[in-house]
């Protein structure tokens, strides 16, 4: 299962695939590029470390969206990459109907809140500011709403009496490391 990952930050993400990938804990799931829209992201300092293709690519001319050129440049990349999955990982971007239409089925997204829960940006924000007692993550299939696609799978985090956002955020990161190289090893078996 070839996988293609998408970026816009730090890449921690992206990192716990690789590692569940060098461990030999990814099923049948290899990652064979990652881009970012950032051209100074820390995702892209994986390639090196991993031995993984990573290459910052111009998304313009949008600043939230993936639309127009940017699109017609990514599809493009990608369907060089012949991918069997899209994983969105911290890509800040919103998805238009053409690279849907592109890799249709095809893209994934992780999302830091359970959905349909605290959609849109700073979702464990969000939620501590809620007071939610629960929060966590989800992986989602995409569709043209904006974090609203099918549910694959979920963590839960319990939001403790004694935690603050920094250790929530924490928390949630840690579910997240432990998610989504799970759903993909799934996903790669079937
Ligand atoms: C993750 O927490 C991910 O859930 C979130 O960005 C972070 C990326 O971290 N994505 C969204 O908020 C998308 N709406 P990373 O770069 O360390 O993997």
């Amino acid at each position: 299962m070839r996988i293609v990952i998408l970026g816009s930050g730090r890449g921690s993400n992206a990192r716990a695939i690789l590692q569940a990938q060098r461990a030999g804990r990814l099923g049948r799931g290899e990652v064979v590029q990652i881009f970012s829209d950032q051209p100074d992201a820390g995702i892209l300092q994986l390639g090196a470390e991993f031995g993984v293709s990573a290459a910052h690519l111009d998304a313009s001319p949008f600043k939230t969206k993936l639309e127009g050129e940017g699109e017609a440049r990514y599809i493009k990349a990608i369907q060089a990459c012949a991918p069997d999955v899209v994983v969105l990982a911290g890509f800040m971007r919103v998805i238009k109907p053409g690279f849907l239409d592109a890799f249709a089925g095809k893209i994934i997204n992780l999302h830091p809140s359970l959905l349909p829960s605290f959609p849109g940006l700073d979702g464990i924000g969000q939620a501590w500011r809620r007071g939610a007692k629960i929060t966590g993550c989800t992986v989602h299939h995409v569709t043209a709403e904006v974090d609203g696609g099918p549910i694959i799978d979920q963590a839960a985090v319990r939001v403790e009496a004694e935690d603050t956002l920094e250790t929530l955020t924490a928390k949630v990161h840690a579910a997240e490391h432990a998610l989504l190289p799970a759903v993909l090893a799934r996903l790669s078996e079937t």
